[in-house]
């Protein structure tokens, strides 16, 4: 039997939900008659104090007691993006247990994650969370990888845990699968569920070129237990999952093409953030799950107590995390859903395996960190890698290193560059592409007096 196959028809249909923001809070609470439940990234109302803490993971009160108030009205489902699944050289258990008296609070059927990893090793052999979902190569070694993590998470978690696609700026080199295969392989090896965001579909299909509708096609869509649904903008050539207004009518159509594909869907989401619920506008946000709940008038109501049947509690599921991959030419995949392997496992070894894979994750933490803050492209391009990594490393000796995402030490890192420009580190052109790029983040920053605008608002 296919691992986990069972569990999915007993999927409860939860209706429409709303992803959780502060500023969502009174319009929650309001209690629109199209929203039947609310997600929440568990990690917005917790602060992690790290390993050996007593008691690790701290709560914010006034959350937690809304959260339990929503609670009352309707389910509560949890969307994570602090786990890392992906992360090669550790993995955080003690979230896990945190995430499973979360369900012993709020009871949810099921419960995601973004199908990425966000903490890397750092040069000093601490850890950097680069603060972005980074997308994981697409290769076996790393399904062999979260197999394993899947199956401890359905261990100590008794609900499906459902795996999202990812939003990706440029493509990890070297890749064995498509990402299409790779979540159906993922899905099929590790029993976990999928999580089917459009709009990271529509995203990725505008900035690398895709089509998304073969990328449909070709997914087992009867794993989607969830959809969500959400809006973007452009920016700087490139169109972003920024969250921050209407669905574009693209991401409708795909929609609408793929619900009635999708047996197994319990609930649709739409996800905006807080800052951009105003310029959207209580309407506007109304209108947009009342056209959700026209859309999926098959999702009906949940059942109120569920458990993942395939979550066995003890050691019997540690088994499925040991379950071996078929090597090269084993044709153990449905027929159309498997290509074969470029290497085999013992090939993964040779080239050094789990160890060389945190590696690459830290080697490309800094380089989407570099490209998604600062410096940008131009700078990248014009100090090459390596010497843009030994310069991360003197400006991350001189302060705690958080991430290049976070603006603050991003402009920072531009002034640090823009002064080694001036002093010892004479490139041509460095100092003006520098400044110009620091310029480009100041316009970013939340507090710019005129921030782009998303396309549907
Ligand atoms: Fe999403």
């Amino acid at each position: 039997m296919k691992n986990g196959a069972a569990g999915t028809a007993a999927v409860p249909k939860l209706g429409v939900g709303l992803a959780y923001q502060d500023a969502l809070g009174p319009f929650i609470l309001d209690a629109p008659p199209a929203l039947d439940f609310v997600e929440i990234v568990p990690d917005i109302v917790w602060t992690d104090l790290g390993p050996g803490a007593e008691p690790r993971y701290v709560e914010d009160p006034a959350a937690i007691a809304f959260l339990e108030r929503v609670r009352r009205q309707r389910p509560v489902i949890p969307h994570g993006i602090g786990l890392s699944i992906g992360t090669a050289h550790s993995f955080n258990l003690d979230q896990l247990d945190q995430l499973a008296r979360w369900h012993d609070r709020l009871e949810f059927p099921w419960h995601s994650e973004h199908l990425s990893y966000n903490v890397a090793e750092h040069i000093d052999g601490g850890e950097l969370n680069v603060g972005v979902t980074m997308p994981l190569p697409y290769d076996w070694e790393t399904l062999e990888l979260l197999a394993g993590r899947v199956a401890e998470v359905r261990r100590r978690v008794p609900a499906l845990l459902l795996l999202e696609n990812n939003v990706y700026y440029f493509d990890l080199p070297e890749a064995e699968l498509e990402e299409p295969d790779f979540l159906n392989q993922l899905s099929e090896l590790s029993g976990c569920h999928l999580l089917l965001d459009l709009h990271n579909l529509y995203v990725n299909s505008r900035n690398h070129g895709l089509d998304p509708t073969e990328f449909l096609e070709r997914l087992e869509l009867e794993r989607v237990v969830e959809l969500h649904l959400g809006g973007g903008l452009e920016y700087d050539g490139w169109y972003l999952d920024s969250h921050s207004g209407a669905t574009p009518e693209p991401v409708w159509e795909l929609l609408e093409w793929a619900l009635p594909r999708c047996p197994n869907v319990g609930g649709m989401v739409f996800e905006l953030l807080g800052s951009w619920y105003e310029p959207l506008g209580p309407e506007r946000l109304t209108a947009e799950l009342e056209r959700m709940k026209a859309a999926g008038s098959g999702i009906s109501r949940p059942r109120s107590r569920w458990r993942d049947p395939d979550c066995i509690p003890g050691g019997a599921r540690a088994a499925a995390g040991r379950r071996r991959f078929p090597r090269r030419g084993a044709g153990a995949g449905r027929a159309g859903s498997r290509r074969g392997p470029d290497g085999t496992r013992a090939a993964a070894r040779r080239r050094g395996g789990v160890g060389r894979r945190a590696r690459d994750h830290a080697d490309a933490a800094r380089r989407l960190a570099a490209q998604q803050g600062a410096p940008d492209e131009m700078t990248c391009a014009l100090l090459g890698h390596e010497r843009l990594a030994r310069e991360l490393r003197d400006f991350w000796r001189t302060r705690t290193p958080r991430s290049l995402y976070f603006r603050e030490e991003a402009i920072a890192f531009c002034d640090h560059l823009r002064e080694r420009a001036r002093s010892t580190l004479r490139l041509v052109y460095l100092e003006e592409v520098v400044g110009f790029e620091r310029a480009t983040l100041e316009l970013r920053a939340p507090w710019a007096p005129n921030p782009p605008r998303p396309q549907e608002v």
